[in-house]
C-alpha cells in the first residue's frame, strides 16, 4: 500500500521533503497557506526530477500522487510521516505543532526541520514531535540529523533509509544540532575575513572549493587530518597543530555586528560574484555538480555514494514476459553532450550494466568475480537508432544468442519508455580465470543458468541486426 507524507510548509525545504517523499513513491499532501506554494513546489520537483533519478542506475519506484490542502488536519490525516517546516519562529512552531499532535496518527513520526531548537523547547507545550533536520537540497543530499525521543528516532530513522537518506541520530540535544554548529563556526569566520577587508567572498569561496571542501565531501574532517599526520598519524597531527589553536587564528566566539555597511559589503561581493546568474542557474549548476560527485563517490562507497548503492539495492528490479529486463534506468544530465543526446559511449556503458545485471542473474556475480572467475568482453557491435535524451527512461532486454563452454553471446535492447528501440549492442564475451587472466571454462552453476537461458531463448527469433559488421544497416 502506498504510504503517506504529509509536508506542513512547503518553502525551499518543505519542497524538497515533498520531492524526496514523491519520488521514492510515496504519497505527499501540502498544507501551506501562500498561494504560491504549489507553483514553488513544482519548481523545486522539476530539479528534483532532473536530479534525484540520475544518481541511480535502476529506476526509483513510480512517483505518489501528489495533494495540496487548505486544512492541515485533512493534509496530515492518515499521514506515516509529517514534517514541518514552517519559518524558524518558535511561536510559530508551536502553534503549528498543537495542531499536528491533535491531528496526526498516534503512529504517525512526526519532524521538525528546524535548523536551531532543540527538541525540548518544541515540545515544551506538549507537542509530539523530533527533529528531523535536513539538508539542502533535501532531494539530493542524504543527510537528516534526528534528536529526540528514541523510539521515534528509530523508527524515523528507518523509513528514512527506504527513501535513500542518512539519519544521523545525536546523542544529546544541544542548539543547532551537529552540522550546523561546524557550519556557524565557518560562517562567523568568514565574516569577520570579509568585514575586516581580509577577504572578498568570492575569495573565501575559492579557498573552500579548491581544497578543503573538496576533502570534507568524501572523508570529512578527522579522517582527512588523520591522513595530515603522516605515517605518525592523528597523534602526531594533533602534536603538530593542536597548540596553533591557541593562537589567535580565529575570531573564536566574536560575532561581527550585522551593520547596514556590512550587509551592503557582502551582497554587494556577492552580487558581483554571481549575479549574472539565476537562482534557478545557480540550482541546477548545484544540482548537476552534487550529483556528478556523489555518482563517483559510489565507486569507493565513501560518503554519500555508500547510501545511495545501499539504497539502490533495496529498488525492486525490473521483470519481463519473455526476455530479462537488465536495466531499468533514467538517463543523467551528464551523460548527454554538446549534440544534445546521450553520448555514444554511454550507450555501452548502458549495455555494460545490462551484462553486469545477467551475469549476476546466472550468478556470476560480486562473490564469483571475488572467487576467481569471470567473463571479459572481447567484442561489441553498436547500432544506434535513436536518440536519448536527459531524464529519459531507458530498459535493456537481454537476449542470449549462444551459452556454452567459455562463449556468452549476448543481445541487448535499449528501448525508451514509448517503446522505441534506440540501440542494439551485441556483445561476445569470454570465462577467464582470474589468477591466470585467461579464458577458462565456468563452474558447473553457472554453467548450467547460462545454458537454461540459452535454452529458453533459442526458439525466440533472431533479432534483426546480429552478426553485421560496420556499415551493413541489415
Ligand atoms: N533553508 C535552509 O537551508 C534550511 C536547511 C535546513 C532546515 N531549515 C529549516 O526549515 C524550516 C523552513 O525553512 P525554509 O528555508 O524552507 O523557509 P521558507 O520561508 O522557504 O518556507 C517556509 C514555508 O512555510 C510556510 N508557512 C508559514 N506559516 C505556515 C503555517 N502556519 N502552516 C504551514 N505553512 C506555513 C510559508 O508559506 C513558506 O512556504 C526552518 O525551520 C529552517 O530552520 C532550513
Amino acid at each position: 500500500m502506498t504510504r503517506k507524507a504529509a509536508i506542513i510548509g512547503g518553502g525551499v525545504i518543505g519542497g524538497g521533503w515533498a520531492a524526496r517523499f514523491l519520488l521514492n513513491g510515496w504519497d505527499v499532501a501540502v498544507f501551506d497557506p501562500d498561494p504560491e506554494a504549489r507553483r514553488k513546489i513544482d519548481e523545486v520537483l522539476a530539479n528534483a526530477r532532473r536530479a534525484l533519478p540520475a544518481l541511480y542506475d535502476k529506476a526509483l519506484p513510480p512517483e505518489g500522487n501528489l495533494s495540496y490542502h487548505s486544512d492541515l488536519h485533512a493534509a496530515v490525516a492518515g499521514a506515516l510521516w509529517v514534517q514541518e517546516s514552517v519559518p524558524e519562529r518558535l511561536d510559530l512552531k508551536h502553534r503549528v505543532h498543537d495542531a499536528i499532535t491533535r491531528a496526526a496518527d498516534a503512529e504517525a513520526v512526526i519532524g521538525s526541520s528546524t535548523s536551531g531548537f532543540r527538541p525540548s523547547q518544541l515540545t515544551a507545550e506538549g507537542a509530539r514531535v523530533i527533529v528531523a533536520h535536513p539538508f539542502n537540497p533535501v532531494y539530493l543530499l542524504p543527510l537528516v540529523e534526528l534528536v529526540g525521543e528514541a523510539g521515534h528516532c528509530a523508527r524515523a530513522a528507518e523509513m528514512l533509509h527506504e527513501i535513500g537518506m542518512s539519519p544521523l541520530t545525536l546523542r544529546k540535544e544541544i542548539d543547532a544540532h551537529i552540522a550546523d554548529r561546524l557550519l556557524e563556526a565557518v560562517w562567523r569566520e568568514s565574516l569577520w575575513l570579509v568585514k575586516d577587508g581580509i577577504a572578498t567572498t568570492e575569495e573565501i569561496d575559492e579557498a573552500i572549493r579548491m581544497g578543503f571542501g573538496l576533502r570534507w565531501a568524501q572523508m570529512g574532517l578527522f579522517e582527512t587530518y588523520r591522513i595530515a599526520g603522516g605515517e605518525a598519524g592523528m597523534k602526531h597531527f594533533l602534536a603538530q597543530f593542536g597548540p596553533a589553536l591557541q593562537w589567535p587564528w580565529t575570531k573564536l566566539m566574536d560575532v561581527p555586528e550585522f551593520t547596514p555597511e556590512l550587509v551592503d559589503l557582502i551582497a554587494g561581493q556577492s552580487e558581483a560574484q554571481s549575479g549574472h546568474l539565476s537562482i534557478r542557474d545557480l540550482e541546477r549548476l548545484r544540482d548537476d555538480n552534487l550529483v556528478g560527485m556523489m555518482r563517483a563517490l559510489r565507486k569507493s562507497g565513501s560518503g554519500a555514494g555508500g547510501t545511495i548503492t545501499a539504497h539502490e539495492a533495496a529498488l525492486p528490479d525490473a521483470a519481463s514476459a519473455d526476455l530479462p529486463v537488465t536495466v531499468d534506468r533514467v538517463i543523467p544530465q551528464s551523460w548527454t553532450d554538446y549534440n544534445g543526446h546521450m553520448n555514444e559511449a554511454h550507450y555501452v556503458e548502458v549495455s555494460c550494466q545490462a551484462t553486469d545485471r545477467f551475469m549476476e542473474m546466472i550468478g556470476a556475480d560480486a562473490a564469483y568475480v571475488a572467487a576467481g572467475g569471470s567473463y571479459f568482453t572481447v567484442e561489441n557491435h553498436v547500432r544506434y537508432l535513436a536518440e536519448m535524451r536527459a531524464g529519459g527512461r531507458v530498459t535493456v532486454t537481454t537476449q542470449v544468442l549462444a551459452g556454452a563452454g567459455k562463449k556468452m553471446h549476448l543481445f541487448h535492447r535499449l528501448l525508451m519508455a514509448d517503446g522505441t528501440l534506440a540501440a542494439t549492442v551485441e556483445t561476445l564475451l569470454l570465462h577467464v580465470d582470474m589468477a591466470t587472466r585467461r579464458s577458462a571454462p565456468p563452474s558447473t552453476e553457472v554453467a548450467g543458468a547460462l545454458g537454461r537461458f540459452a535454452e529458453a531463448h533459442a526458439g525466440l527469433p533472431k533479432p534483426k541486426g546480429v552478426g553485421l559488421a560496420v556499415g551493413h544497416r541489415g
